[in-house]
């Protein structure tokens, strides 16, 4: 088959969560099964012009505020896998991808709304007659009502259409004159279609128009159809059950692997676990954690907001630091009281906490390959990949019992058990579950045990690009 897949983040070319790591890996899988995937996303200021190749077309439309342009150009991972890039330097040259230290850009709307119809705009261009048009999240929501109208007549209005939720409650709300400002048919703008309580809701769009939903694990497929994690789309959800799927993210272990990662200071795996001593002394190195002794270490790395129950743990990890026999690391950028907050820990508790503030891919490798347990308290979780690579790197995740890390991770006390789960949302239960991770530190063989259980099992994508395709050719995936 053939799919437009579109995202706003692609890895290596742009990242700032695991939407760029999935829209890298799911297309390569999905051509690995046969298929024909071209992936279209924006050329940002960070992505290297010089690796790309210029195509010779360009995307042109028409806004009301003036006529977009935008030059085409690829990379090519294998053959059925094309990456177009939207090259447009006013809207996309940027030092961020959604924003900078002043928040988002003002025309995130006409950013993202170009993205969405550029998308449809350049598969036409280059000839691309999509079976499926798979969009991710909202800044795509757009195309999923311009197939079915200004699309409709046309090759591509014949695609399914397909939209991925990989986090409800980022929705794309901009105020009602956006209609106007993008030329959007006013016609639109009501409660079945693009309006949410005055404004206009750019996830909406696909969630409305798309003909099949999906998200990123069974429980998060779920949780969105509450009051609770429904982010007040949950009746629209629950109307629409009858399309949505919870489609499990993989890990790509080619980029996550003990075995081959280059970024840390040394290889292993479960027969040869040895290196991964060698990886917690380099990372203890890196962070200047100095204090003689054997003492657990546990680390995170994440995007610093709510979604990730930062507060949680700090909250909680100065008790548990108070009683001396385990270490710290966290790595992660957001928002800025969190960023305070972890200097703030580093600076009560010298020699036993590392902090680095700040986005780093090779460090985000060494930290999961030299800790003991990594931290995952998350408020929720539509999928979490972080937990599947600590499970590869023998690092038992410690996470809240939501989303995709109920999924992934079975409590230790459980038979099979990979990592530490917890319920409730609150300090005890975070630190009953650490309290279980340092006690079970100290009895090495059934340590020992529960990382190389986490390493053997298996996330790749395989399997999950597999369920895409079924949806793809049938609508639907088996159970
Ligand atoms: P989310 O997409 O909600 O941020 P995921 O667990 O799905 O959560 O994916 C996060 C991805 O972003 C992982 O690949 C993780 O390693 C990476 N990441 C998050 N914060 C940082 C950081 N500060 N430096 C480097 N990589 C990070
Ligand atoms: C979102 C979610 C995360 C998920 C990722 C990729 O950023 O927060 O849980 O793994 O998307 O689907």
């Amino acid at each position: 088959m053939k799919v437009l897949f579109v995202a706003a983040e692609v890895a290596p070319f742009s990242k700032t969560g695991g939407l760029g790591d999935v829209s890298r890996a799911l297309p390569a899988a999905l051509a690995r099964l046969g298929h024909e995937v071209l992936v279209v996303t924006p050329r940002y200021a960070q992505v290297d012009p010089h690796g790309l190749t210029a195509l010779g077309e360009e995307v042109s439309l028409r806004f009301p505020f003036g006529t977009v342009r935008a030059p085409l150009l690829e990379s090519r991972p294998s053959p059925r896998h094309r990456v177009v890039f939207l090259e447009n330097d006013a809207l996309y040259s940027r030092t961020g991808i959604y924003g900078d230290a002043d928040g988002d850009y003002r025309d995130n709307a006409r950013r993202f709304g170009f993205l969405a119809l550029g998308a449809l705009a350049a598969a036409e261009a280059l000839k691309f007659d999509a079976d499926v048009v798979h969009l991710n999240d909202w800044q795509t929501g757009l195309a999923a009502p311009a197939l079915k109208m200004a699309y409709a007549e046309r090759a591509l209005g014949h695609a399914k259409c397909i939209f991925t939720i990989h986090n409800l409650a980022y929705q794309g709300l901009f105020p009602a004159s956006t209609m106007a400002e993008l030329g959007l048919p006013e016609s639109l703008f009501h409660p079945e279609g693009l309006e949410f309580y005055g404004s206009v809701n750019f996830l909406k769009a696909g969630l409305v128009y798309a003909d099949a939903l999906t998200t990123v694990s069974r429980r998060y497929a779920e949780e969105i159809q509450t009051a609770e994690l429904g982010c007040d789309l949950d009746g629209l959800l629950r109307a629409r059950r009858g399309v949505l799927t919870g489609i499990l993210n993989g890990a790509d272990y080619q980029e996550w692997d003990p075995a081959n990662d280059r970024l840390i200071a040394a290889r292993y795996s479960p027969d040869a676990l040895g290196g991964k001593a060698d990886c917690k002394s380099a990372l203890r190195r890196h962070f200047g954690l100095n204090r003689p002794g054997d003492r657990p270490l546990f680390g995170l790395v994440s995007r610093l907001n709510e979604q990730k129950g930062i507060d949680l743990l700090l909250a909680a990890l100065p008790q548990m630091l108070a009683q001396d026999d385990l270490d710290v690391v966290l790595l992660g950028n957001g928002e800025r009281r969190y960023e305070d907050g972890l200097h703030e820990l580093a600076r009560r508790f010298p020699g036993q906490v590392g902090v680095q503030v700040g986005f780093d891919i090779r460090l985000s490798h060494v930290v999961e390959a030299g800790s003991d347990f990594f931290l995952m308290p998350s408020r929720y979780e539509p999928c979490g990949l972080n937990q599947l690579y600590s499970l590869r790197y023998g690092t038992p995740p410690i996470v809240r019992a939501t989303g995709g890390l109920d999924d992934t991770v079975i409590d230790a006390a459980l038979p099979g058990g990979t990592g530490f789960k917890f319920n409730d949302f609150d300090v005890p239960g975070l630190l009953w579950a650490m309290g279980e991770a340092r006690a079970l530190y100290r009895r090495p063989e059934r340590m020992l045990a529960l990382r190389v259980r986490g390493m053997r099992q298996n996330f790749s994508w395989d399997v999950s690009a597999d369920r895409y395709a079924q949806l793809y050719r049938h609508g639907r995936t088996a159970a």
